[in-house]
């Protein structure tokens, strides 16, 4: 990556007044749950968004991405639900939320550069918006990088850019992680109340790294399935008489799929009432330093989002098949599935292995080559 500093003097004609970056997340278990009110486990990223950024004293928004390959204005007077559209709703948007939520937020000239690839499950969506909400933070005095109780109101700044100016009806797990995680610790987040705990995560203490495939199988998760989803989830709520799934417990599952109308709504309450349980299970084998029951759960959480929630596709399976078959002790998708990446828990000697079980495996296929690195818990939006 060029300086974004220098690209920034570059393209918009002075200095940039500082630099702000967030991180992508993977998602170790919890998937499909935030929006039902339940529980995930996401790390950061080392990989991350960079803004650089100026304030302006007017309303114009003056936006480059490296990625992108483009500048465009856009007038904060002009940003509203569907307003702009492409890339810029994600920068524009949480402006645009800020002032929603009552922030005095002007324009800027910002210069966007990412280590987070895009599109690949990874939330490099989420580390833009929380690396210009944390810009923006700076800029104009709003003091939301201070402490996890402003952090997480700038996170529903972020997920509300997302939710109504990108379209995407996404929950709220990866702009949370983008902006809480801790370097070494993957989040617990409560999605029902909102709390968090940091749970110790140091793979290297058990001869094990985790590794993320990038399948580079296309993803888009405002194309209606992700959507759909969420509504089933709804729909079995509404028709047990709870507000979310999260009411429903593990234990009274069997007389909670007993009294759902067909067979899709029980699927999907199955896997997300059981993911949530997951969650916890992991937690505790986390803390217990028992990482062959994290791999067991991994599989098992991969085999009811494939099965049940049916968000999985052939190229996370094939991946998430190879890196077992080489030696790991589990794996699974992550992120909202439909492509996108999995992740690994592979032991150090076996990495190498599973990395070539899985280029074997799609290059047997005629299958793009997907990318594969190794990843530690990184430190969160600053
Ligand atoms: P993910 O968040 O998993 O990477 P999404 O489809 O939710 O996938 O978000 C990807 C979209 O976010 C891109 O298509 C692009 O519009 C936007 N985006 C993310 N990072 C950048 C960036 N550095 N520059 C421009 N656009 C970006
Ligand atoms: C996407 C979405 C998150 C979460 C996830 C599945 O990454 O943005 O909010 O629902 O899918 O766990």
């Amino acid at each position: 990556m060029t300086s974004p500093a220098a690209t920034h003097l570059d393209v918009h004609g002075r200095e940039p007044d500082g630099v702000w970056s967030a991180p992508g997340r993977v998602n170790l278990i919890g998937e499909h749950t935030d929006y039902n009110g339940g529980l995930a486990l996401p790390i950061a990223l080392p990989h991350r968004t960079v803004a650089a950024a100026s304030a302006r004293s007017d309303e114009v928004l003056r936006l480059h991405s490296v990625q992108a390959g483009e500048t465009v204005e856009v007038s904060l007077s002009d940003v509203g639900p569907g307003v702009p559209e492409g890339w810029t709703a994600y920068v524009a948007g949480v402006l645009w939320a800020l002032r929603e939520d009552g922030f005095a937020v002007r324009g800027m000239d910002v210069t966007v550069d990412s280590e987070v690839p895009l599109g690949a499950g990874l939330s490099s969506s989420a580390a833009l918006e929380c690396a210009v909400g944390a810009a923006a933070s700076d800029l104009f005095g709003l003091d939301l990088l201070d402490g996890d109780v402003a952090r997480a109101r700038l996170a529903a700044a972020c997920v509300r850019a997302e939710n109504e100016v990108a379209g995407a009806a996404t929950g709220g797990m990866d702009q949370s992680a983008s902006l809480l995680c801790r370097e070494g610790s993957a989040l617990l987040l409560d999605c029902r109340s909102g709390g968090t705990e940091h749970v110790p995560f140091d793979l290297a203490a058990h001869g094990l790294v985790l590794l993320v495939t990038d399948t580079r199988a296309a993803h888009a998760l405002n194309d209606g399935q992700y959507e759909e989803r969420r509504r089933a989830c709804e729909r079995a709520a509404d028709e047990l008489g709870v507000g979310t799934l999260r009411e429903v417990p593990v234990g009274g599952l069997g007389s909670a799929l007993d009294r759902l109308s067909g067979d899709e709504l029980r699927r999907r309450t199955r896997h997300v009432v059981t993911e949530i349980a997951r969650v916890e299970e992991a937690v505790a084998a986390l803390r217990a330093g028992d990482l062959e029951e994290v791999g067991r759960l991994f599989a098992a959480s991969h085999a009811s989002l494939r099965d049940d929630y049916e968000v999985s596709c052939e190229e996370l399976d094939v991946s998430v098949d190879a890196a077992l078959s080489a030696g790991a002790l589990g794996a699974r998708m992550t992120g909202g599935g439909f492509g996108g990446s999995s992740i690994a828990l592979v032991p150090e000697g076996s990495v190498a292995a599973a990395e070539e079980s899985v280029r074997a495996a799609f290059a047997e296929r005629g299958w793009t080559a997907p990318r594969c690195f190794a990843v530690t818990a990184g430190p969160p939006a600053a």
